[in-house]
């Protein structure tokens, strides 16, 4: 993980323009921050999927057509605290239908609070959770040839450009047998006005965890990043669909790295790009899985149809 983290670190600031994975938001401290940004007035996202599977949880049964007594594996990639997973788990056990859990996350924490949490929410829920990147974990999969629905929600697939989110996709998908299905939660591409205040809330909180890379560096790799002297900028262009995230310099300045032994100049307004956070349409989702084993099944919308959970079938 260090040596990763340095050498992608090093990597990204020798480059031009510039450019940090944003993988490592994640710290704890990120963590925490992500769940603030959940909770914010701007930040649409999280809301919207929760409305779905809140009133739309008898659509999401049927379009993963499940029956009751057949047995399936219900998997969710990211699963974090479940908060809108709980809706459908909750349905699929007051139906009698006859699955087991499997959340993957990268944060054993958030796992182990999970499974504490439905142990008594919903007590006869069989839940087994597996740490680790779902990368690497998709592979594990492939041992059971159970009937499996896989859950990737809340858009994360949006931190891939389209051509890792479609190797991800074909992936999976080598990893499914016939008639396996994805629910692919995605935020969909919209007004600016809209997408912009969610990446730049008024309290500063998307600020702090865009920042909080540089203050990880700080901790981590010994880097002497002056944060008062780089600034949060959000973009988005709702032609392409695409919110981006910087850092900006406001300074010309340069930042010594002890982990890499090296220096890297800044001049005043020079941008690091962050992150990447998609948005789609049904064009884009039948690019993604064009390669691919899946064909696409149907989608489910929020009330504002701000978000759509599109679901996903192995021929
Ligand atoms: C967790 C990737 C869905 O891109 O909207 C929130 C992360 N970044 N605010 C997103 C994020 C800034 C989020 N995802």
């Amino acid at each position: 993980m260090y040596n990763t983290f340095k050498n992608e670190v090093h990597e990204g600031l020798s480059s031009n323009p510039k450019s940090l994975p944003s993988k490592y938001f994640y710290d704890k401290k990120g963590d925490a921050l992500f769940v603030e940004i959940m909770n914010l007035p701007e930040y649409y996202l999280t809301r919207s999927e929760l409305n779905i599977f809140q009133h739309k949880t008898q659509e999401l049964i049927d379009a993963i057509e499940v029956e009751p007594d057949s047995y399936f594996e219900l998997i969710e990639l990211g699963a974090g605290d479940g908060t809108k997973t709980k809706e459908l788990l909750h349905e699929l056990d007051e139906q009698n239908y006859n699955f087991d859990y499997f959340p993957i996350d990268i944060s054993s924490n958030a796992l182990e609070l999970l499974k504490q949490d439905l142990s008594t929410e919903i007590p006869n829920l069989n839940v087994q959770t597996q740490q680790g990147d779902y990368f690497e974990v998709l592979a594990s999969l492939k041992n059971s040839k159970k009937p499996k629905v896989v859950l990737f929600l809340g858009s994360n697939i949006g931190n891939m450009n389209d051509e890792r989110a479609a190797k991800f996709i074909y992936n999976l998908g080598a990893n499914l047998q016939p008639g396996d299905k994805v629910l692919l939660g995605v935020d969909l591409i919209k007004a600016r006005d809209i997408v912009l205040p969610a990446y730049n809330d008024k309290q500063g909180i998307t600020a702090k965890f865009n920042l909080n890379l540089l203050d990880r560096m700080n901790k981590e790799l010994g880097a002497d990043f002056n944060l008062n002297q780089f600034e949060h900028q959000p973009e988005y262009d709702e032609s392409e669909g695409i919110a981006k995230s910087f850092i900006v310099s406001t300074v010309n300045q340069t930042v010594e790295i002890e982990a890499t032994n090296n220096s890297y100049s800044f001049t005043k307004g020079e941008k690091i790009h962050t992150e990447i956070s998609r948005k789609y349409n049904d064009q884009l989702i039948k690019k993604i899985i064009a390669n691919t084993d899946f064909s696409l099944q149907t989608k489910i919308l929020d009330s504002k149809a701000y978000f759509a959970d599109y679901i996903l079938k192995i021929n």
